[in-house]
């Protein structure tokens, strides 16, 4: 296997890189013919790795695409899951070289080089590991499970149509375990694997003041100003604790045993390089966890976006008559998040003095998700890291979401593993998003290690 990754890694490269070519953002409807091309080529692909059933199934958005190769009906089957959109690149003048011209350049913790371009780490770089893997195992003759693949093209915006696909499909997508890889391990020295994902509630408020823009010499100081208000309501949403004072946000949430946090901050962590990597002089956060708690087992809420009245160049004298904001919150097990959704549409509502009307309105969301250590399919995971890395990996809990996966388990009874190869600085969502090649090469080493072991652990 190692031999046929060494003697193969150039095309590997230049086959990632035409994909990475493809700006399939799903967010960007002037880019709905790119995510149709890159859906197609992932199909090529799979076909040429030796898949023997491939299609691409229309949503009402963007396709979903499907594979499968059956082996035998005494063994067990991986359904890997995982998504070749991407997020928009911008702001582009912040990137180094071009979004989606992919290259490789050195840096201090990819010293044998990173792939930089949009999607190289989150997700395409990492799907294609999967594609990679299986082309390896056929070609070698060593896949020993049976395997489906569903890569969506809807993962950045929510997952809504991918969603009704898998209520639609229970059959078709039966399987024994999901495989993700669009997670982060610890360091290329450290191997981690991923018990959890925090789930999302997002939203959008408006506040509205006079009915038109005024001139702020004359009405400024009269009548209320909307962004005024607005960052005021969203200043109150943290206590001096760093707490959510979102009335009833905490009062499902599960809280970690002594036992549980220790052994999650037993993880290897330096804040000073932490903070060094973003130039902050100071962390911040609820008082009383860690950083890394307040980033991984800790709910939170963040403004991600906020605008209203002039932000031309040069000044403008107005008092803007609406200002909006969107406002995310990262949820942990046990919070819902139609639950918290509406628990903060109440607060904000509640919160609006009288001077402004105010409207909130729900995006997207997803449940949070845990996996249990104990089951074949983590066991699987961290055997296989451990063989891979030559060295005993380390369970953490990640901050990020992945809204399908809740769903997965609901809908279809299976659990999903997070086998991801990423590192938190690789600069996902931001410009200068990279992969190392390292990091994509061990996972197409370390991904067949997972068939191996979930094959020997489900005969068990
Ligand atoms: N791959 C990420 C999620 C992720 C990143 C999990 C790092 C763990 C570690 C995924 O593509 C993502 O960005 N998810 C979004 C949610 C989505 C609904 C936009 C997120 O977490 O913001
Ligand atoms: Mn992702
Ligand atoms: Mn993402």
């Amino acid at each position: 296997m190692k031999a046929y990754i060494a003697e193969n890694k150039q095309r590997f490269l230049d086959e990632l890189f035409d994909f990475l070519r493809i700006p399939s953002i799903s967010a960007d409807s002037n880019h709905k013919g790119d995510m149709l091309t890159a859906a197609q080529f992932v199909e090529t692909k799979l076909q040429e790795a030796g898949m023997d059933k491939t299609e691409i199934c229309p949503t009402d958005g963007h396709p979903i695409v499907f594979a499968e190769k059956f082996i035998d009906a005494s063994l067990p089957t991986i359904l890997v899951y995982g998504h070749y959109d991407v997020q928009p690149a911008d702001p582009i003048n912040l990137w180094d070289s071009p979004p989606f011209e992919p290259v490789i350049k050195k840096t201090a913790l990819h010293p044998e080089g990173a792939i930089f371009a949009r999607g190289a780490c989150d997700d395409k770089g990492q799907i294609y590991m999967h594609i990679k893997a299986i082309e390896a195992m056929v070609a070698k003759n060593e896949l020993n499970c049976n395997v489906k693949i569903m890569f969506e093209g809807e993962e950045e915006i929510g997952s809504e149509n991918l969603a009704t696909f898998v209520k639609a499909n229970k059959e078709k997508l039966k399987a024994d375990i999901i495989l993700i890889s669009d997670t982060a391990i610890i360091a290329n020295d450290i191997p981690s694997v991923e018990t959890g994902l925090r789930g999302l509630a997002y939203m959008e408020v408006e506040v509205t003041g006079p009915n038109k823009d005024l001139h702020s010499g004359v009405y400024g100081g009269a009548v209320d100003n909307p962004i005024n208000v607005l960052t005021k309501m969203i200043a109150s949403l943290h206590d001096e604790n760093g707490k959510i004072t979102v009335e009833g946000f905490y009062d499902k949430v599960i809280e970690l045993s002594l036992e549980e946090r220790a052994a999650l901050e037993a993880a290897p962590f330096n804040l000073g390089e932490y903070k060094k990597d973003l130039d902050i002089a100071e962390v911040n956060g609820e008082k009383g966890y860690t950083t890394r708690e307040r980033a991984a087992i800790r709910p939170t809420l963040d403004v991600n976006g906020i605008w209203g009245g002039y932000t031309g160049e040069g000044s403008k004298t107005v008092l803007a008559s609406k200002a909006f904001a969107k406002i995310s919150m990262r949820l942990v097990p046990n919070q819902d998040w139609n639950e918290i959704s509406d628990l903060f549409t109440s607060h904000f509502l509640k919160i609006a003095p009288k001077t402004v009307k105010v409207k909130v309105s729900k995006h997207h969301g997803g449940q949070p998700y845990v996996t249990p250590t104990d089951s074949i399919g983590y066991q699987a995971a961290f055997k296989a890291m451990e063989e891979g890395y030559g060295k005993t990996p380390v369970p953490t809990r990640g901050g990020g979401s992945i809204p399908i996966v809740a769903l997965f388990e609901k809908e279809l009874g299976l659990k999903s593993i997070l086998l991801g190869f990423g590192l938190d600085s690789d600069s996902i969502h931001s410009p200068n998003e990279h992969y190392g090649v390292f990091n994509f090469l061990k996972g197409i080493e370390t991904i067949p290690l997972f068939y191996k072991y979930f094959k020997e652990l489900s005969n068990a």
